[in-house]
């Protein structure tokens, strides 16, 4: 949940890891620290709040020296203080520690240490691992061995970066489990360490990523990596082609903002290379579908957390009705403890924006144990969800910053239509007439969503209507029920009103006893198959006084008669319409949470990657 980054080099330390940890300022925000090695000591600057303070620490008291470690932290363990932020040192001070997890033994590693005389200073699980690297330092081993016997006693999953003033010529880096990642950047005569890519775009592209077990000694000119056993392993360097560019904000004001009006490229790139429009012809090579194995499926599991869950919901219906197989969706925390019944005719589909968090991973470890054909479709390349899967697609968005997520949701959309269209082809249920038609229709997705952003400004009265209100209810059936749930998410997220989705039929069966002047309504009624049902639904609510706010189709004349604020949409056919309405609904969103003062992009108590149970 935290960020690191870390640099060994002959430039100085200070600025590259405080640089670094603005690009990661995302993963944790609750406090932040640097350490720096100069001249065979290491000096710690801390601070609680936002990254601002720490830089400010360090203009007044600045640090010197080439070899450094810094954390931006999302506390876990003790309150985001200064005393419980990380760097974490051993109690003689020479060892200093930086860490991404839960250390779930930490009570029993503490009383253990405590017994041997050591005493701590800080609430955290981390600084166990410092301590407990100098135990095992204490012995005359090597640094690399003292973290290598460390981490072997640590429960959980982590990424942990090390230094030691007695070795200052090193850094060491460790990854154990699914707490986030650890990439090593390359550089000339430098190298660089990260929790995430964005830290180390503005420098290289090279990079290798460690997998669960491994943990790499880091010099100036290179790296090498052994497992917790001791076995050496070559880490190969790739490049990534991700722009650094990419990770900053622009000309807008936040990132959430300009991940919103990216989605036309993203829309497009998540296509690119994937389809033939002519021939109605759908490659998914990554996901190693073979026809055998798309004629054995005989159920489909979409698992996922938040946003990406909602995305599994869309994915369910476009399944079921082009490749007819009985298709249902699972949240990734209750999947994991269910001991569900999946075997190897089951695909298990995972969707994750990061491919780290940690609860979607862990239902991906269940349905690997049962056997069941497992595919992710991931934003981050190279995280874990793709690399334990059978078969990934990667959802081509570039990094997502905004905790809030918009362009990593409706990326897996189409993903999850091309898997579907796919499916339908090699088990003959999508007749080819209707599969060129389909296709042929995503070709202009990405202009109408261009058209839809272009829209914005038009839904600033609606925003103005709801930055008072305290509830809110969002109201959608068959594909727009889902877009309900994610529009209603978005706004609470970024807002802090409370919204809540319900299927439009359920509305009778109890919301509707919310719904008086002061619950705004906010209801999906595209053209669709579904479009009477949501006319009634919504006169039943004006009915009762509620204001209402309706995404209609271009054209529409009824609902904008009917309501307070129409939004038309252009048309498109209902399997592809969650694409497009879901846009004005990030936007309003969006607009209400600024006009509510609100921090759009770092929302209270959330986190974009969430690493931890
Ligand atoms: C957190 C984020 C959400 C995200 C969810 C799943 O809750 O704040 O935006 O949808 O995790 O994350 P993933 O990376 O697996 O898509």
């Amino acid at each position: 949940m935290c960020g690191i980054v870390a640099y060994i080099g002959s430039r100085e330390a200070a600025p590259i890891l405080l640089e670094g940890l603005k690009r990661l300022e995302y993963r944790g925000y609750d406090s932040a620290g640097v350490a720096v090695i100069h001249d065979g000591k290491i000096a710690v600057r801390r601070e609680a709040g936002k990254l601002k303070n720490l830089v400010k620490a360090v203009q007044a008291e600045p640090l010197q020296g080439s070899v450094g470690i810094g954390h931006t932290r999302w506390a876990t363990h003790g309150e985001p203080s200064e005393r419980n932020a990380h760097p974490h040192a051993s109690a003689s001070g020479d060892i200093v520690v930086v860490h991404n997890g839960i250390v779930e033994n930490f009570l029993e590693l503490k009383e253990e240490l405590q017994q041997s005389g050591v005493t701590f200073r800080s609430e955290t699980d981390t600084e166990v691992i410092a301590q407990l690297i100098e135990h095992y330092a204490a012995g005359g081993t090597t640094l690399f061995e003292a973290v290598q016997s460390a981490v072997g006693r640590l429960r959980g999953a982590h990424g942990i970066v090390v230094i030691s003033s007695h070795e200052p010529d090193r850094i060491i880096a460790a990854r154990l489990g699914n707490a986030g990642g650890v990439a090593i950047g390359a550089g000339q005569g430098e190298m660089f360490v990260a929790s995430d890519m964005p830290a180390l775009l503005d420098h290289t592209r090279r990079m290798a990523f460690l997998d669960s077990g491994q943990i790499a000694l880091v010099t100036r000119d290179g790296f090498s990596v052994r497992t917790l056993e001791g076995t050496a392993v070559e880490v190969p360097l790739q490049t990534v082609d991700w722009d650094a560019a990419a990770a900053e904000k622009g000309n807008y004001a936040h990132f959430m903002h300009k991940e919103i009006h990216e989605q036309v490229r993203s829309l497009g790139d998540t296509m690119a290379g994937r389809v033939d429009f002519e021939r109605g012809e759908v490659f998914l090579p990554t996901l190693q579908l073979t026809p055998a194995v798309a004629r054995r499926i005989k159920r489909v599991i979409l698992t996922a957390c938040g946003t990406a869950s909602h995305a599994g919901m869309v994915g369910r219906i476009l399944i079921e009705r082009l490749a007819r197989i009985p298709s249902e969706v699972d949240i990734a925390s209750e999947l994991r403890y269910r001991d569900p019944i999946i075997d190897r005719d089951t695909a298990v589909i995972a969707i994750s924006q990061s491919g780290e968090t940690a609860d979607t991973l862990a239902a991906m470890d269940e349905a690997r144990r049962k056997g069941a054909v497992l595919w992710s479709i991931v934003n981050v390349v190279g995280s874990q969800a793709m690399r334990i899967a059978d078969g990934y697609l990667s959802m081509q968005t570039g990094p997502e910053i905004g905790v809030a997520s918009t362009k990593a949701f409706t990326a897996p959309l189409v993903d999850l239509f091309l898997l579907a269209v796919l499916l339908g082809k090699l088990r003959g249920t999508l007749p080819d007439s209707e599969r060129l038609e389909r296709v042929a229709e995503l070709r202009k997705l990405p202009g109408l969503v261009g058209e839809c952003l272009s829209r914005e400004e038009s839904l600033s009265k609606a925003a103005d209507a709801l930055k008072d209100v305290t509830h809110c209810l969002y109201l959608g059936r068959g594909s727009s029920m889902p877009i309900a749930y994610e529009g209603a998410l978005k706004l609470k997220e970024i807002s802090y009103i409370h919204a809540e989705a319900y299927p439009a039929g359920e509305m009778k069966h109890g919301p509707i006893a919310l719904v008086d002047k002061s619950m705004p309504v906010i209801a999906l009624a595209p053209r669709d198959p579904w479009y009477e049902k949501m006319i009634s639904q919504i006169e039943q609510t004006k009915a009762r006084g509620g204001t209402v706010i309706a995404v209609c189709t271009d054209g529409d004349d009824r609902i904008p008669a009917m309501v307070d604020f129409a939004i038309p949409i252009p048309y498109v056919s209902w399997m592809l319409s969650p694409v497009l309405t879901i846009i004005p609904l990030q936007l309003l969103a969006y607009k209400t949470a600024v006009l509510r003062g609100c921090d759009v992009d770092q929302p209270r108590n959330l986190a974009k990657s969430v690493t931890v149970e």
